[in-house]
């Protein structure tokens, strides 16, 4: 490990976030909030970020972890770009919570921006200066089960537990960036409070099922030029395999379990069914459904 990088492990205020069996998740917590570590000394960075400048024309993807950030943030750059040429960074190097305000100041404009942090968390101006929002949600199944293969394959979480812990663990929300119903529910708040406000909701499981009629729907809500050739060509290119292939080697392979990238690592809908025991299930679904009795979100479960 290069010294610099040791030096800020040692000064950074980590946390093993134990749900209670014994097995932790190491993330960074700053003034109460669960950040992942990342590999720099973001603890200040972290805190300074409602304070960063917003750019007129910014567009944010906002998501919960494993709701589909990575495709969406391609999908959005390519239409930007009015070109399905391979985007050739990755979606982390504009991704609030990772980057410093510096290199956050110097991402090309217009700015595909993404982040995994709720509204009270971004720049304060981001309602005022009508940066456009889109928000992408997924079934929590799926993303649970996409989130534990996440905290296993990344090694700076230092998690090794068993899914049959960890259904809970998300359920309680003893993860980096807390619970997906706390998030899920204070994002509906955002938007019943800010009616009008330029927030497109989008599902991952919609974006599967249809993804030419999904990415017409992001282009004209981010009042691009809307041409059915280009939308083809960039729904093809971000196709879960073609993504694979040619994003994952992107990846720093450094910061990965065997040094395998697994960003991208099935892309279905409903793989949740293949690793949720009968009573694991039943458990979920109960506290779906008090958690969520408020909510109007609907989610595709397979
Ligand atoms: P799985 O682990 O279920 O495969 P995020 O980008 O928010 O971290 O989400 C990652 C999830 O989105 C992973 O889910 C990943 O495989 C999936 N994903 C990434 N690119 C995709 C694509 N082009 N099509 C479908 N799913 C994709």
């Amino acid at each position: 490990m290069p010294v610099k990088s040791l030096k800020f492990r040692l000064t950074m205020p980590v946390k093993r976030l134990d749900d209670g069996t014994g097995e932790t998740i190491r993330v960074l917590e700053v003034d109460g909030y669960n950040t992942p570590t990342f590999d720099m000394n973001q603890e200040e960075e972290f805190r300074s970020i409602p304070t960063w400048k917003i750019k007129p024309g910014d567009i944010f993807i906002c998501a919960y972890p494993k709701a589909g950030t990575h495709w969406l943030w391609e999908v959005t750059s390519m239409l930007v770009n009015q070109s399905a040429d391979r985007v050739k960074l990755i979606k982390e190097t504009s991704m609030l919570e990772g980057v410093s305000q510096k290199n956050f100041d110097n991402v090309v404009c217009p700015r595909v921006l993404n982040t995994h942090l709720p509204l009270r968390l971004l720049p304060k101006d981001t309602l005022k200066m009508n940066s456009k929002i889109l928000f992408v949600q997924r079934n929590p199944k799926d993303i649970c089960v996409s989130y534990y293969n996440h905290h296993k394959k990344v090694l700076e979480y230092e998690y090794d537990g068993k899914f049959e812990n960890y259904v809970n663990r998300f359920l309680e929300g003893h993860v980096d960036y807390g619970s997906w119903f706390d998030y899920t529910l204070e994002w509906e708040k955002v938007i019943k409070d800010n009616k009008g406000y330029p927030i497109h909701v989008m599902s991952y499981e919609d974006m599967k099922t249809d993804s030419i009629g999904e990415i017409t729907k992001i282009s004209e809500f981010l009042g691009l030029k809307t041409d059915p050739t280009l939308i083809r060509e960039i729904a093809e290119k971000c196709e879960f395999s073609n993504m694979k292939k040619e994003k994952d080697p992107l990846e720093n392979s450094a910061e990965w379990k065997d040094g395998k990238p697994g960003m991208y690592r099935k892309g279905q809908i409903g793989d949740w069914k293949n690793w949720f025991t009968v009573a694991q299930n039943e458990h979920f679904d109960a506290i779906f459904a008090k958690k969520m009795k408020d909510s109007s979100f609907t989610y595709r479960f397979g």
